[in-house]
């Protein structure tokens, strides 16, 4: 009865439930063991590293946040492309964290508040993370607080409309298209976003959603 008055309050979106952030970042150290469902890689032909690559660009000799970076997958293969990339690896679980070597700098941190100063980033990307930062508006916040005037911005997450398809812990939350779009437009000058899929040649099917921006 809660849960649907509670979905009834909010448009039929997920609400996260107010779980510890100390109890969040346990269930991440521990799933860091999980190498199948929390992979240290990623084939670089994935629509979703591609779709980043295209909407930053050359990233040699800049400064690039992975934000909720999870073991690094993407970092890594922005890296090979880039070598004279700086990119910061942040995360809540130093589990996670341990699979990210240098050059990349990993850092222990949360979504919704970073140890950067404003302006730090030419580049910020955050791939299936923003979903369980709670406190969504102080994500987005935070996200674009220490991107530079100028700077590139992606979120790859999942759909609010596909809510229910998988099992999900409490604290998680999806996103509607709009939803995330006009939380954006309010730090960022452009916005857009894209349903994607994991292959540019295989139609999305709705689950997964890239917001490319720029501040
Ligand atoms: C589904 S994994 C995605 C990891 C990575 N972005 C990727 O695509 O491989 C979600 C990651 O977000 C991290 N995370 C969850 N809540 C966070 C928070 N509040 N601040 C920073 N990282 C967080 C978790 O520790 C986990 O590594």
């Amino acid at each position: 009865m809660l849960n649907w008055l509670k979905q009834k309050l909010t448009g039929g979106r997920p609400t996260a439930a107010a779980v510890p952030l100390q109890q969040i970042r346990q269930s991440f150290e521990q799933a860091a063991a999980d190498e199948e469902h929390f992979p240290s890689t990623i084939d670089p032909r994935i629509f979703h590293v591609q779709l980043i690559q295209r909407h930053f660009g050359d990233i040699n000799n800049k400064f690039t946040l992975d934000a909720g970076s999870g073991k690094g997958r993407f970092a890594r293969v922005l890296l090979d492309q880039n070598p004279q990339a700086k990119i910061v690896t942040l995360d809540l679980a130093l589990a996670m964290l341990h699979h990210v070597q240098a050059p990349l700098k990993p850092v222990c941190g949360t979504l919704t508040q970073y140890p950067f100063p404003d302006h730090t980033f030419d580049f910020v990307y955050a791939t299936e993370s923003l979903e369980h930062a709670v406190d969504i508006n102080a994500a987005i916040t935070e996200l674009t607080r220490v991107l530079k005037p100028g700077g590139k911005l992606v979120i790859i997450d999942k759909n609010a409309e596909h809510w229910g398809r998988f099992k999900t812990p409490a604290w998680e939350q999806w996103f509607h298209r709009d939803q995330l779009t006009s939380l954006l437009k309010q730090h960022c000058q452009t916005v857009e976003s894209d349903f994607i899929s994991y292959w540019e040649d295989v139609p999305p099917d709705g689950l997964f959603i890239a917001w490319r921006a720029t501040k």
